[in-house]
């Protein structure tokens, strides 16, 4: 059974999917603490409300990037997590942090990489005019959205589509894929590559 570590700095609604599934045994896995560097986040409230562990710490409490990833890790290391998830987490990792937990950290991001990375991939698709735009799931490396991708949904893009009902299209997929792909590594049925990430059927 792999322990689970969820970082968010926002609303949550990725992280509510990943309790919602681990909940009704979709995710074989423990979901043992919810990291964030914003303690007004809504997130924080989803997972105390799950009765999870969370672990506040916000950046302006440390003078640089690496003494605040080396608390984090000590802290993973406490609770002998597997396995990260960044849902909406929007600090940078440092490049320790992401080689002590290489293939270990997966991300979520509104877009189909490698296109529209980035912070504001559901807008940039949107006002690029794609007709296909979707969510991927993907490894994190030491490139910001470039590790290799486990999971893409695709989403089409009517005439008739909004900011607003793309992201709401966006956010049923990124809800449907993640939980996926996390009780994928949770059963070992996925083996990396290169780039290439190939899933055991
Ligand atoms: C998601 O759209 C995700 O793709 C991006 O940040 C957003 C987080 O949303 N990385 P939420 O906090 O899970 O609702």
């Amino acid at each position: 059974m792999k322990n689970i570590a969820v970082f968010c700095s926002g609303f949550g609604s990725n992280l509510q999917a990943i309790i919602d599934a681990v909940k009704k045994g979709k995710i074989g896995a423990k979901l043992r603490l919810v990291v964030s560097d914003n303690p007004a986040c809504f997130a924080l409230k989803r997972a105390k409300k799950a009765g999870i562990q969370t672990l506040v710490l916000e950046a302006k409490n440390f003078p640089t990037r690496e003494a605040y990833d080396k608390e984090i890790i000590k802290e993973l290391k406490k609770e002998k997590i597997d396995l990260i998830v960044l849902a909406g987490f929007m600090r940078l990792l440092s490049t320790h942090f992401v080689r002590a937990y290489k293939n270990r950290i997966i991300n979520i991001h509104p877009a189909l990489l490698p296109s529209f990375k980035g912070t504001h991939g559901i807008e940039d698709a949107f006002e690029y005019g794609v007709k296909v735009t979707g969510a991927s799931v993907h490894f994190v490396d030491e490139k910001l959205d470039h590790g290799p991708i486990i999971l893409q949904k695709a989403i089409e893009i009517s005439e008739k589509d909004t900011l607003k009902s793309l992201e709401k299209k966006m956010h049923k997929a990124e809800h449907e894929i993640y939980p996926k792909a996390i009780q994928l590594i949770a059963q070992n049925k996925i083996k990396i590559t290169g780039r290439k990430v190939k899933i055991e059927t």
